[in-house]
């Protein structure tokens, strides 16, 4: 086959690829960074590149304007390769190395009453054994049994064969003096580690716990012996270039080499993480024998390298809800191989682990108010109870609300709209970007407000359309699709119009409306309504920056009093640290996943007739949202 010489213009040196390849794969062989936020699929249109010379066939140009195709776009997950050519890459969207700063959260306490010896699953033994003599030829390892037995009452001990094979240097490297590091929790105890000397009791034991968010995976380094949290460290999914939502992950994983190549990434955010939290606390990884980890459970297959095509395919099964004990040489992570490496259980396919560890952390399962608690993150998933029941749902919301499937959406970096005014006259917005400076796009709270003004100020009506009799430039037609201007070329970053189209106002409104009949479906199943909530809890990042009172305005959220609404952050990454600490707390996490009843949102027409009616602003029953009704009687 013919090979074509393919130049960026910000790689060392040209690649050759045969006809027909397409130019991510050629930036991909050329070492350039190129996102591909859809998975590419042709959907995002962020992968745009610019044809300087030669020629590039294009499959699909949709998300291309006919301006973009005359000045030489082309999207790079879409075109292949059929000669020579130079391609320019524009700036990318930066995804800045994030990590948070050493400080600890104020509101990580150690849980009350945390003993180590009654609630931590890995203890540390320490030991002295008769040295063998000619007398006494026993084997190291039923010597080190018998110890174990009688000087702390553990039996039954069990080893992989590499711990095996480093027990005789152990023991001899500290004359019969060891510290053995036990993991008593497995129907037998593990030995993890055996260390040649004793070390004072209060010598701390290391552990992690992992939230792995489809955007953000974010690390604690606790010890524990005391409990205390010593380093909390975040950073980017690095899986974020090759999609940003599950479903893009799952079809990426699913070509070629793409599952070896996004567990890769996985472990390579999680272990960078790893050593950014030890040198933090000045110890090595080596010295972490225990990590817990949740995430949703597309992340926690594409960690294993289990297969994740059946989690986006009917009938939606995953290979694993309860992933048995693993080690971390089993896993890949950066820790002493040896250590217990504990998946929380998640629930189903679209329901994971950092929602059991949600409902743990905020009490949910053990309230008696009837309570909603939702995370709203790259999809939408509910939980609906209290101590007696509970149910849980997910909502295809896909990301709009971080961005995605809107022209000019972004996540919430610098750059992002996140606050939007419209006056109500004029119809010119004010906007308020994060880090000040000139705005490059929109992110979730943005569009929340935007859409809220948009609805109050007559921009648009209560189905989404936008209103073309208003005396404003700002409402136009550009190839063919009606938009708003938010902010014009001269008034960006990047010289381009910020825009809202109609296909980006239906899309938010079809993610607010699965959301929404998600709250209703729950509450119907349980045979209440709505009404009877009586708090909602908000988990996830999403819940940081929302202005309540514009997601009750567009029909996102249920029209409560403020008091009733709490925020919660990151509930994942603290039910995952109570899971590292407590094994009670874990058997709590297991008792969560099997109570929930998981209603499959796909199968239920209660759910389309909910969608349908929650399709409006903010709802076809403004009943339900007495508030936004007053706010809009003259
Ligand atoms: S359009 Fe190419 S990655 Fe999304």
């Amino acid at each position: 086959m013919a090979g074509h010489s393919v130049i960026f213009d910000t790689a060392e040196s040209p690649v050759e690829v045969p006809t027909g390849t397409l130019l991510t794969e050629a930036a991909q062989l050329a070492n350039v960074a190129l996102g591909q936020p859809c998975g590419g699929q042709g959907r995002c249109g962020r992968c745009a590149i610019i044809v300087r010379a030669g020629s590039v066939r294009r499959r699909s140009t949709l998300r291309l304007s006919a301006e973009d195709i005359a000045a030489g776009y082309a999207l790079a997950c879409q075109a292949v390769v059929e000669g020579d050519v130079q391609i320019s890459i524009p700036p990318q969207e930066k995804i800045e190395r994030r990590l948070t700063t050493d400080r600890i959260a104020a509101e990580v306490h150690v849980p009350a009453g945390y003993d180590p010896a009654r609630h931590q699953s890995v203890a540390r033994v320490a030991l002295t054994l008769s040295p063998p003599s000619m007398d006494d030829q026993t084997d190291d390892w039923s010597r080190l049994q018998t110890a174990l037995r009688q000087q702390a009452g553990i039996d039954n001990l069990t080893a992989s064969l590499p711990a095996l094979g480093a027990i005789s240097n152990s023991l001899r490297a500290g004359q019969w003096q060891v510290s053995a590091v036990i993991d008593l929790d497995p129907p037998v105890p593990r030995l993890i580690g055996l260390f040649p000397m004793h070390a004072p009791s209060d010598t701390p034991l290391w552990g992690i716990a992992i939230d792995i968010g489809t955007t953000t995976v974010s690390l604690w380094l606790a010890n524990l012996i005391s409990g205390e949290v010593r380093s909390q460290v975040a950073e980017y999914n690095g899986q974020i270039t090759r999609g940003e939502d599950v479903i893009s992950r799952i079809i990426y994983a699913s070509k070629n080499q793409g599952a070896a190549e996004m567990q890769g990434l996985i472990l390579e955010t999680i272990n960078s993480l790893v050593e950014v939290a030890c040198q933090r606390a000045r110890i090595t990884p080596d010295m972490i024998v225990k990590a817990t980890v949740v995430g949703n459970s597309t992340m926690i297959h594409l960690l294993l390298g289990l297969p994740a095509e059946s989690i986006r395919l009917a009938p939606f099964v995953t290979t694993v809800n309860q992933v048995p004990h693993l080690t971390a040489s089993a896993t890949g992570i950066g820790i002493h191989p040896e250590a217990t490496v504990e998946c929380l259980p998640g629930v189903a396919s679209y329901v994971g682990a950092d929602i059991t560890a949600g409902v743990l952390s905020s009490g949910l399962d053990d309230t008696e108010d009837i309570t909603l608690f939702i995370d709203i993150g790259t999809n939408g998933e509910i939980v609906l109870g209290n101590r007696e029941w509970l149910l849980t749902c997910a909502c295809s919301a896909g990301p709009a609300f971080e961005g995605a499937g809107v022209r000019d959406g972004m996540r919430a970096t610098q750059g992002a709209i996140e606050e939007i005014w419209i006056n109500g006259d004029t119809w010119e917005p004010t906007i308020r970007v994060i880090g000040g400076g000139k705005p490059r796009g929109l992110c979730g709270s943005g569009l929340i407000a935007l859409l809220a003004e948009m609805f109050l100020t007559g921009v648009i009506d209560k189905g989404g359309h936008l209103n073309i009799g208003l005396p404003t430039p700002r409402i136009r037609t550009r190839d063919h699709t009606l938009e708003y201007v938010v902010a014009w070329a001269d008034e960006t970053a990047n010289g381009r119009d910020i825009t809202i189209t109609s296909v980006d106002i239906d899309n938010l409104l079809r993610a607010k409306a699965a959301i929404y009949a998600g709250f209703g479906v729950l509450a119907e199943s349980a045979g209440l309504a709505l009404d009877a909530v009586a708090r909602v809890l908000v988990g996830g990042a999403f819940g940081k920056y929302i202005n309540v009172e514009k997601a009750v305005e567009i029909g996102l959220l249920p029209d409560m009093p403020w008091e009733c609404f709490e925020f919660l952050g990151n509930t994942a990454i603290k039910g995952a640290y109570l899971a590292l600490l407590d094994r009670f707390a874990r058997d709590r996490i297991r008792a969560i996943a099997n109570r929930l009843t998981y209603i499959e949102l796909s199968a239920d027409n209660r759910f389309y007739e909910a969608f349908t009616s929650a399709l409006f602003l903010p709802h076809t029953d403004l009943s339900r949202f007495p508030t936004v009704q007053a706010a809009l009687t003259p």
